[in-house]
């Protein structure tokens, strides 16, 4: 057993989500942190809303609303569309809590204390129009290293370079065209060219990261230069100074006490779980393993900025130290970034309607068709474009008349000849060779699963599956009238690999998995699922002081083991119905409509 954290990204409260943002950090890590506690592992899986920063104040803007009340607002739809999608959080919380600020404003002080955040004097943007801070993201124009068109200015998305956005040439504010003005600015920075060695070792020591973030990260970690963690902002965690504390002009930026949250999201699971040192066992000790899951725009956040400040608050950059109050942590295992999903081939752009909200979706499609799709085609390690004609196919080709219809049909047959789970007679080759099979596969699909290749690991699972349908065609009980023992244990053969490879799809089809599981007899939970509930705040600190808000969470301690079990035998069986969805081809017209809707 080893003690894994899984560190999903935290989801900007500003807005609802769309299919992109799940098929990124949602659904991968799902599968992953399901597997993992079925493999038997002691799984924390955590995240929450991201409500500071920019991103947070112009949806506001947009809306007449502060801040906080759009923060309150998108994290409560955001909860629900996670919710929906069956994403087993052991918490899901927000970085507007007095817990987070306390945990921040610790890292930042450990961070200080150890002489890793210097104070210095900068030029930073503003929107002419506004007087407000422009953020680097904000700021778009030509990389002065690749000569890129569409950098922005904390950095390029297309050589991976760290910029400033002063270096942009042509910088626009993505908000409304306008030449940001430069103006002279107070501000910390962390000091990463202090941690460049530190870095490089930790790097040099991971193994089985995909490619292309170690690429990406070798190239990061090539050119570090002190980086700003304040703004000028008054939304956001307070620097935790004389003289700071209480300014409502500069805070910090909001992706420092982001990264924080997998820390303060950890230490709140642990004091509502009524053991408040509990986190310790996921972040202190070495053999726990750290799993972080994200978009490819939040690498760098993660395989640079959070390794640095973990390793600031152990003291373990140039300078050395001694650990913050919390004690020493640990640096993540892996950083597990997935590339981009376009949409009909365009990027996905709320305001350009190119756009497919979780919640719409699953208005009309169940969450295990959007969970397969992303499972099986989705940008695992490559751009990948979500059209409705291949969600379409893979849908009724695949889950429909792969899994769905071998699940329906040798339980109608059972249930039609047997009327319950037969007994196996003796077993001929054709049979061992099957069960063995599906057997074998649970090392096969479980070694992919662990090591993070979703792709194939369902691919892997869905071959079962195909071999499965080609035990039927073989042994063709329907035409075993005469032989009512081999039929029964052709059945029963065909149902056991159905119960296998239906566990072996549990991570992927947690909703699909329950189902079957009680089509053959299985008692209570087999695919646990998450659930809202309303929580106190619990420190009276910060913008929730004396709240409720409503948090994910779950038990899922009681996870079935990752292997095979015996069906019951002389359970009732019944005519079942279809287990998903067929879908009918016209709806690829229509959402093709619903997606063109306004332009034209
Ligand atoms: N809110 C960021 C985004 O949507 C992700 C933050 S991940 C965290 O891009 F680790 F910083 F929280
Ligand atoms: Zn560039």
């Amino acid at each position: 057993m080893t003690r894994v954290l899984s560190a999903v990204a935290w989801p900007y409260a500003n807005g609802p989500r769309h299919i992109g943002h799940v098929s990124g950090f949602g659904v991968p890590a799902d599968i992953f942190s399901r597997y993992m506690r079925m493999a038997g592992h002691e799984v924390l899986m955590v995240s929450g809303t991201d409500e500071h920063g920019t991103p947070i104040l112009v949806q506001a803007d947009e809306e007449g609303l502060t801040a906080r009340e759009a923060a309150d607002k998108y994290n409560r739809i955001i909860v629900e569309d996670l919710h929906a999608l069956g994403m087993s959080y052991d918490l899901f919380t927000r970085t507007t809590t007095g817990n987070h600020y306390v945990t921040v404003q610790q890292l930042f002080t450990a961070l200080y204390d150890n002489g890793y955040i210097l104070a210095k004097t900068t030029m930073g943007a503003i929107s002419p129009s506004t007087g407000r801070t422009l953020p680097d993201r904000y700021i778009e124009g030509t990389c002065p290293i690749c000569g890129y068109d569409g950098a922005r200015g904390d950095q390029c998305d297309n050589c991976g370079n760290q910029l400033d956005p002063e270096d942009l040439i042509n910088p626009k504010s993505r908000i409304n065209g306008e030449a940001p003005k430069f103006v002279e600015e107070e501000h910390f920075f962390l000091d990463l060219p202090a941690f460049a060695d530190a870095l490089n070792a930790w790097l040099d020591t991971r193994t089985g990261w995909r490619p292309n973030v170690v690429r990406f990260t070798r190239n990061l970690l090539d050119d570090l230069k002190p980086r700003a963690i304040s703004r000028d902002l008054d939304w956001g965690v307070p620097v935790p100074l004389e003289g700071w504390r209480d300014r409502s002009d500069k805070k910090l930026y909001v992706w420092f006490d982001a990264v924080i949250g997998y820390l303060s999201a950890s230490i709140e699971w642990a004091r509502r779980s009524g053991d408040p040192d509990a986190w310790r066992a996921w972040w202190q000790d070495p053999n726990a393993q750290g799993f972080y899951f994200m978009g490819k725009d939040n690498i760098v956040f993660h395989s640079e900025i959070w390794p640095a400040i973990l390793l600031g608050n152990n003291g373990q950059g140039a300078t050395g130290g001694k650990p913050g109050e919390l004690g020493e942590l640990q640096l993540p295992t892996e950083v597990v970034s997935s590339e981009f999903l376009t949409m009909e081939g365009k990027k996905f752009s709320s305001s350009r309607r190119v756009v497919i909200y979780v919640r719409d979706f699953l208005e009309r499609y169940d969450p295990d068709a959007l969970r397969y799709f992303i499972a099986v085609a989705g940008p695992e390690n490559q751009d990948t474009d979500f059209t409705w004609a291949e969600f379409v196919r893979r849908n009724n080709d695949e889950l429909v008349a792969g899994w769905g219809n071998l699940v329906n049909r040798s339980v109608a047959m059972a249930a039609k000849n047997f009327g319950a789970i037969p007994a196996a007679g003796s077993l001929v080759d054709i049979d061992t060779e099957l069960l063995n099979t599906t057997k074998a596969a649970f090392e096969t699909v479980g070694e992919l699963l662990g090591a993070n290749r979703i792709k194939a690991a369902v691919g892997e699972a869905m071959k079962t599956v195909a071999l499965v349908n080609k035990y039927l065609a073989d042994t063709a009980p329907w035409k075993l009238k005469e032989d009512r023992d081999r039929m029964a244990t052709v059945l029963h053969v065909a149902l056991q690999a159905v119960d296998d490879c239906k566990t072996m799809l549990a991570p992927f089809l947690p909703f699909s998995a329950q189902k079957i599981h009680e089509l053959l007899g299985g008692e209570g939970v087999f695919a646990a699922m998450p659930r809202i509930e309303e929580v106190t705040e619990l420190d009276g600190v910060g913008p929730l002081a004396g709240d409720t808000y409503p948090i994910l969470t779950g038990d899922y301690s009681d996870a079935p083991r990752w292997e095979s079990r015996p069906i019951k035998v002389g359970h009732p069986l019944e005519k079942p119905t279809p287990i998903f969805t067929k879908l009918d081809p016209s709806i690829i017209d229509e959402e093709l409509e619903r997606l063109g809707g306004n332009d034209s």
